[in-house]
């Protein structure tokens, strides 16, 4: 049996400025531009840039994400990382295609996460913190969902899964194997669109559409 893959923690060397690899999309670019006009400065759209970062890298920001979120801005590398790794949504090392994040916080602790998270250790033969070596899943454990009254509750991309029990979670991953939604790179993008407004949403469409982007 092939072993989990295991999360790395090292920190990655920030690449030099010869080394930059600029690899945003043109529609992740007009998608910043947008989102510039929302702030008095660049700076202040650092998260959303952030969550652009994570689409366009593929579920997690590598050193050469956040140096080019800090070149877009900017920005100094040390800056945005400092950001980047405050917060738990970006993440810092490869993930699997889905992240299944149980919230262990008190209430879903007291109605069973805990056997909720071994559970799906057992099922799916990784710790926690691990990914499967298909790639497909990353178990973790996150504070309250703000969803209490249907603990336990687990996030899986751009939705919640309330008042678990094993047989819906067996029914969760066997969806889930055989689908294409729900992803990391999908919860990314739908958190970019949130930030934009309709018009800029369907200006950049139309813009697609027609080939200008
Ligand atoms: S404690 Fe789990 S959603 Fe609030």
């Amino acid at each position: 049996m092939q072993e989990p893959i295991i999360r790395i923690t090292e920190r990655p060397r920030p690449p030099r400025p010869e080394e930059l690899n600029l690899r945003f999309s043109e529609r992740a670019v007009k998608e910043l531009e947008a989102l510039f006009t929302h702030y008095p400065d660049k700076k202040s759209a650092m998260l959303p840039a952030l969550w652009i970062a994570q689409r366009e890298y593929g579920g997690h920001l590598t050193a050469d994400a956040i140096a080019e979120v800090a070149y877009r801005l900017g920005r100094s590398y040390a800056e945005v990382e400092g950001v980047a790794t405050f917060y738990t949504m970006y993440n810092k090392a490869p993930v699997g295609k889905y992240m299944l994040e149980v919230c262990t916080n008190l209430t879903c602790m007291l109605c069973g996460a805990y056997r909720i998270l071994e559970y799906l250790e057992q099922k799916l033969g990784i710790k926690l913190g691990e990914t499967t070596p298909d790639g497909l899943f990353t178990l973790t454990e996150v504070e309250c969902l703000n969803n209490c009254g249907d603990a336990p509750v687990m996030q899986v991309g751009d939705i919640y899964c309330r008042r678990l029990t094993p047989e819906k979670i067996d029914e969760l991953i066997e969806q889930l194997r055989n689908s294409e939604e729900h992803t990391v790179v999908q919860l990314a993008d739908a958190e970019v669109q949130i930030h934009l407004s309709e018009q800029e949403r369907e200006k950049i469409e139309r813009e697609a559409a027609s080939g200008i982007i």
